[in-house]
């Protein structure tokens, strides 16, 4: 299978971890030959609840025997995208109170620029240094990092960028701008948290010149950092909020949420302002509504921050040279890329799934699921530090 995964899957990297899975359950994927490797990733945040969660799983099965696609987006009414949308804005601040339901981070992030532009009349878009949004045209011209966009030009045109936490940089934000774009907390970059007052100080100048602010929670959206969203440890409601990832609990999805006064704008001039075939896929839907109702109902946001002491308190060695984060969005910083490397691909050896960050190569990733044990963390913590016994610096 190893073989023709490579003969005839495209490939974007020429060295892919290519574990061949078998299942998964909990905090574990099985590969094939039954070993169960302990999941410090969870599918890049993507999998909140673990794997194959109970509830998860019952309402992705009581709505397959329903129905599955009946039509495209927005024209039917079909209760589990109608139930999602209505408990994301009961869970949100105001005006956040209607959601566009996406097929993926980036479409999301795509429609929230279009809204933006339609909804200000103007195109200036600017966005962060080292931000990741995502990969297609739109989300790619707001990508703070050129090396992996120049084969691709051109892009969007009256992009700039401004340096995330950087309180000076912000007089760029004049009445040209439509819109700043903005992760609440860069992923890619290295889980770069912003300083105290910045992005309330986004949110005053943004005020001042009429421009929306668009804040991407794909990645610590859904209770990560401790909180339902990252944006609430701050003092600072975006125009638009863009979730992925965690929100669908392991099936494919992106959402943009903002005033209903904003949204109703893409019903006129053009109409059917954004549109999608897929878009609140009644079988995707109702598995992110059982896991938003999991992640609101329990527990487990407030543990995300003692487990962040867990791991804080266990993984201390000399070749760490700091963990970066909140909650179970993590990442220790190494001295260089070749300890990092060799940190992940060990580990992975031993059946403990850890992985990189997009641009920076110092980075181990550990945002395990929102559900995992105080023995797995042991278990895991355990091991990267065996593996980093025998790492030579
Ligand atoms: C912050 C952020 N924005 C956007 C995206 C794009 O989401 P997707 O891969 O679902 O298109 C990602 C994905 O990693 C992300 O981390």
């Amino acid at each position: 299978m190893n073989q023709e995964f490579k003969k005839y899957q495209a490939q974007t990297s020429p060295h892919p971890l290519g574990l061949e899975i078998s299942h998964a359950k909990g905090s574990y994927i099985y590969d094939i030959e039954n070993n169960a490797h302990l999941d410090f990733v969870a599918g890049v945040s993507a999998t909140p609840l673990g794997h194959n969660h109970p509830k998860v799983i019952e309402a992705i099965k009581t709505q397959l025997n329903k129905y599955m696609h009946v039509m495209v987006y927005g024209e039917y009414v079909q209760k589990p995208a109608v139930e999602l949308a209505k408990l994301l804005a009961e869970n949100l601040p105001e005006p956040l109170e209607q959601t566009y339901l996406t097929n993926s981070g980036t479409e999301a992030i795509e429609g929230a620029l279009k809204l933006a532009k339609r909804a200000t009349g103007r195109s200036e878009i600017i966005s962060a240094k080292n931000a990741y949004h995502g990969n297609t045209m739109g989300s790619m011209s707001v990508m703070g990092y050129e090396e992996r966009k120049q084969a691709f030009r051109p892009l969007l045109p009256n992009v700039k960028f401004i340096t995330f936490n950087n309180f000076e940089d912000l007089t760029n934000i004049t009445t040209k701008t439509a819109a700043v774009i903005l992760e609440t907390i860069q992923g890619g970059a290295g889980f770069i948290f912003p300083q105290k007052n910045y992005l309330e100080a986004v949110r005053k100048r943004c005020n001042e010149v009429d421009a929306l602010l668009i804040l991407d929670e794909i990645q610590p959206g859904f209770g990560r950092t401790g909180k339902l969203f990252g944006f609430q440890h701050y003092n600072c409601i975006p125009d638009i909020l863009v979730t992925g990832k965690a929100l669908g609990g392991g099936m494919p999805i992106g959402a943009f949420t903002a005033s209903k006064a904003l949204m109703v704008l893409l019903q006129e001039n053009p109409k059917l302002g954004h549109i999608t075939t897929f878009g609140g896929h009644p079988v995707i839907a109702a598995s992110a509504l059982a896991t938003l109702k999991e992640i609101t109902e329990t527990n487990l946001i407030y543990k995300t921050l003692e487990k962040e002491k867990l791991f804080r308190k266990l993984l201390v060695h000399p070749l760490i040279q700091e963990i970066r984060g909140k909650g179970l969005m993590l990442a220790l910083i190494m001295e260089n890329a070749d300890i990092t490397n060799q940190l992940i691909l060990r580990c992975k050896d031993q059946c403990l799934i850890l992985f990189w960050l997009l641009f920076e190569p110092k980075a181990v990733r550990i945002t395990p699921p929102l559900t995992i044990t105080v023995q797995e963390i042991e278990q895991g913590c355990q091991l990267i530090l065996s593996v980093l016994n025998q790492i030579k610096s």
